[in-house]
């Protein structure tokens, strides 16, 4: 492929790599959200049908690129399907950079692709069926963290993490 846009993940995982549970995420904690939406918005999506079709799911205003084997099941004309990986970056080959939304199957698919890592560590173990996948923080710089403590609409602390990946050692 020609150009290919950056690629940058976004999540929040809990301290034992929880992302979610029963296609929900698995805590409530707006001032996560709305960080959230805001490192976002007007970008393109790539996501899984499930998180896409997930209750909770975030959806882009701009573009949405879904995962999907069933394309056909979806009426959406506002929203691109692909049936691979492959297709999706063709699709959006012309993007300079593109946040991948989940979930797991996706994350873990695309996180040796990725140049930033928007990830939120929530400070909690939770139980929980998807997770974000290992990765070696030895292969990324922190470049900024932001501290949310407990409060009265956050049952759980959090950080608000970014991480670059290390350039290459020449
Ligand atoms: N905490 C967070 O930041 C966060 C963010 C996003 C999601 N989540 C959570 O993650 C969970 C969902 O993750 P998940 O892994 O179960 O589902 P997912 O990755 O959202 O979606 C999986 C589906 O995507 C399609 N797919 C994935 N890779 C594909 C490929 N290479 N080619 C074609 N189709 C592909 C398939 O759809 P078809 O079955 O239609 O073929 C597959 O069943 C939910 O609990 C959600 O709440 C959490």
């Amino acid at each position: 492929m020609d150009n290919q846009p950056k690629l940058y993940l976004i999540a929040a995982m809990s301290e034992n790599h929880v992302i979610g549970k029963e296609n929900h995420l698995p805590w409530h904690l707006p001032d996560e959200w709305k960080h959230f939406k805001k490192v976002t918005n007007g970008k393109p999506f790539l996501m899984g049908r499930k998180s896409y079709d997930a209750p909770d799911a975030l959806h882009s205003t701009y573009r949405n690129v879904i995962l999907t084997e069933h394309p056909e099941t979806y009426p959406n004309p506002e929203t691109q399907f692909a049936t691979d990986l492959h297709t999706a970056m063709a699709l959006l080959r012309e993007e300079n950079e593109v946040f991948v939304l989940g979930g797991a199957s996706v994350f873990v698919q695309t996180l040796p692709l990725a140049e930033k890592l928007f990830l939120t560590i929530v400070h909690a173990e939770v139980e929980g069926d998807a997770y974000f996948p290992e990765f070696d923080l030895k292969d990324w710089d922190l470049i900024s963290s932001e501290f949310h403590g407990i409060d009265e609409d956050h049952k759980h602390a959090f950080s608000m993490n970014l991480y670059v990946r290390k350039k290459p050692e020449i």
